[in-house]
């Protein structure tokens, strides 16, 4: 499996943190897709291995959380907020306007592979909603004017790559 060397000592040193291995088993997880982006059955496996698990455990737990992944996402994560605050103030529209910008559909990879959009649920900025993560960073008051605009610094940022 190809992680990080930065990703295989965070394991390491997590694993130290709990008194049985087999409890660092959402750490690892968390720390694998934060590297890959996703958790693949090669990754389940790894994980058995190195935690001293059959990976049934592992599954089980990855199909358990909605948080984990078991498909490759874009390059970049939009993840908008369909809570209470978020939905009556347009979060939905929001959403489609990236999909719309990204010729996408939520929780697919666009077809130039530049973004997964996905739906989620309170990201605790209820008081400036409609509100997006765009990878690690949040975005408050995301209207369908603001979304286009967000879609547009994405692009131009793909292409400076
Ligand atoms: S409802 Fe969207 S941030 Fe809380």
């Amino acid at each position: 499996m190809n992680l990080k060397p930065a990703t295989l000592s965070r394991i390491d040193e997590l694993i130290t943190h709990y008194p049985v291995k087999r409890s660092a088993v959402l750490m690892l997880l968390h720390a694998i897709q934060e590297d890959v982006g996703f958790i693949s059955n090669e990754s389940i496996e790894w994980v058995a291995a190195k935690l001293e698990l059959q990976p049934i455990n592992v599954y089980e737990v990855v199909t358990f959380y909605p948080m984990f992944r078991q498909k490759p996402i874009g390059r970049r994560h939009i993840k908008v907020c369909r809570t209470l605050s978020c939905a009556l103030l347009g979060g939905y529209k929001t959403c489609a306007t990236f999909e719309k910008e990204f010729n996408t559909h939520r929780g697919e990879v666009s077809p130039d592979g530049e973004v997964t959009i996905e739906f989620v649920e309170c990201l605790a900025s209820c008081g400036t909603a409609p509100v997006v993560m765009i990878d690690d960073d949040l975005h408050e008051n995301v209207d369908c004017a603001k979304a286009k605009k967000l879609s547009e610094q994405i692009k131009a940022e793909a292409k400076q790559r």
